[in-house]
């Protein structure tokens, strides 16, 4: 009853008894943030095995049609005295009460509600900055770029023929929006920004306070997808399935989990770096192609690099570099690398098995600091390093890989401050293979 009484306060609307009357009382607004939250990191179509925790597969949580053959259930677990879930507790009172109020009120805002379609929009010519007189006389499809600087109602907003500019403004749900033909940029102060029914932009960036993004039915990204510095805690994207251009997350302190459940083509690079608290980086389907570089840098909380199975092209560099993996597999689809391999700093790291069929590599190969791995079990099918093969720092390491094919290095042979390698291992390599550049071992 508090929770209802705070409800009610918080609303300011003393009028009102029916929480079913809330028009925030939506699956976007009030059940999908709740099951996000609490539920889905083991009740969810994405997580499996293991890392479900022992919820009971197909019990899942995900979207709003996941949810309606469970609700009963859902509500049974939530109404006990404690709550009986999520098993570890933690959930607000008052949150699970707006939450079963959800339930109560039939699950409103579902997949199952009709949307105004497009076709029959208004449009309007030319380039807008959205007031509050917008969303006046119902749906409007903006023919050129929208700007959102203030807290106004764009709800009614179904296409944008060209970029939008989010600006500083808090809370902003384009609730209707479609697609974005341009680039949807997002500065500085906005902390929420809901498009839960875009299925198309010509890329994103973001570099705001953004605390909640939530493009959950994205479907196509035609160039850039930039999150930098956001204060994020999840960054799901999980209906995209090739991006345009390069995928860019850094610097954003909480983000925890990105998932990119059915990612196949990143075009140009794909770069997560100074994620302190990424825990789970998720692709089921599998990433098969990298038009540039791959780099996942400086994610020390991160200690699995997996999702990678499937890839068979990079076009640029391979960069492993300071995370908390404690192995690094798969990767096995990948022959060549047309820039460096470059596997460091992983302090953790026990296994190196990934990689087993690389044949060719144009730059540098290094491996160096990681300072528990004793053996390398990859790169026997290695015939040419185009640059420096470097192996070095790696405090524990008592074997070099087994290089049988290996004919010739472009550049320098460094294999230095390995204190367990046997040296005569070393002499050997170094006699066996025609190093171009100079040979260092000391
Ligand atoms: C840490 C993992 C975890 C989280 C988070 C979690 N659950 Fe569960 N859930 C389980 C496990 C394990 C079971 C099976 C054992 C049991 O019933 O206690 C389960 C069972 C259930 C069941 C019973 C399914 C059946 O047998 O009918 C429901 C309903 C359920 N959870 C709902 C929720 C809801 C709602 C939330 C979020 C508020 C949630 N769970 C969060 C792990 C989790």
């Amino acid at each position: 009853m508090i929770g209802w009484w705070l409800a009610l306060w918080v609303a300011g609307c003393g009028g009102s008894e029916d929480p079913c009357d809330d028009p925030a009382l939506t699956w976007h607004q009030a059940g999908e943030p709740f099951l996000d939250t609490w539920c889905t990191p083991c009740h969810s179509s994405a997580v499996t095995d293991q890392a479900r925790l022992g919820a009971p597969v197909g019990n899942d949580y995900d979207t709003w049609s996941s949810v309606v053959p469970h609700a009963s259930a859902i509500r049974d677990q939530l109404t006990t005295d404690p709550p009986r879930m999520p098993p570890a507790g933690g959930a607000d009172p008052v949150e699970i009460e707006r939450f079963v109020d959800w339930l109560d009120c039939g699950l409103p805002g579902g997949e199952a509600e009709p949307v105004a379609a497009c076709d029959v929009a208004r449009p309007v010519p030319g380039d807008v900055v959205a007031d509050s007189g917008l969303c006046s006389v119902g749906t409007v499809a903006v023919a050129g770029n929208l700007e959102v600087s203030s807290e106004v109602d764009v709800s009614c907003v179904c296409r944008v023929g060209g970029a939008l500019e989010v600006v500083g403004a808090g809370e902003i749900a384009l609730s209707q929006l479609a697609s974005v033909h341009g680039t949807v940029t997002v500065t500085g102060g906005t902390q929420m920004l809901r498009m839960p029914r875009l299925t198309s932009i010509g890329g994103l960036s973001s570099d705001a306070d953004l605390e909640l993004l939530d493009l959950q039915a994205l479907k196509a990204v035609g160039g850039d997808l930039r999150v930098q510095g956001s204060a994020l805690s999840r960054l799901s994207i999980d209906h995209v399935v090739t991006i345009g251009g390069t995928l860019h997350v850094s610097a954003a302190p909480s983000l925890e989990v990105i998932r990119v459940d059915r990612l196949e083509r990143v075009a140009g690079d794909l770069i997560l770096s100074q994620l302190p608290a990424l825990q789970r980086w998720q692709t089921t389907h599998g990433l098969v192609e990298i038009g540039g570089r791959l780099e996942i840098d400086d994610a020390p909380a991160l200690s699995h690099i997996d999702g990678l199975s499937a890839l068979s092209t990079a076009g640029g560099d391979l960069v492993l570099t300071r995370t908390g993996a404690r192995s690094i597999r798969g990767i096995d689809r990948l022959l060549h690398v047309p820039g460096d391999v470059r596997i460091e700093d992983h302090p953790a790291l026990t296994e190196l098995s990934a990689i087993a069929d690389l044949a060719t590599v144009d730059g540098d190969l290094v491996i160096r600091d990681l300072s528990q791995l004793a053996t390398v079990d990859t790169f026997v099918f290695v015939t040419h390093v185009g640059g420096d093969l470097v192996i070095e720092g790696n405090d524990a390491l008592k074997a070099l890989p087994t290089f049988t094919t290996l004919e010739r290095v472009g550049g320098d042979l460094v294999i230095r401050d390995n204190p367990l390698l046997p040296s005569a291992a070393v002499t050997e390599l170094a006699t066996s293979v025609t190093v171009k550049g100079a040979v260092v071992t000391e």
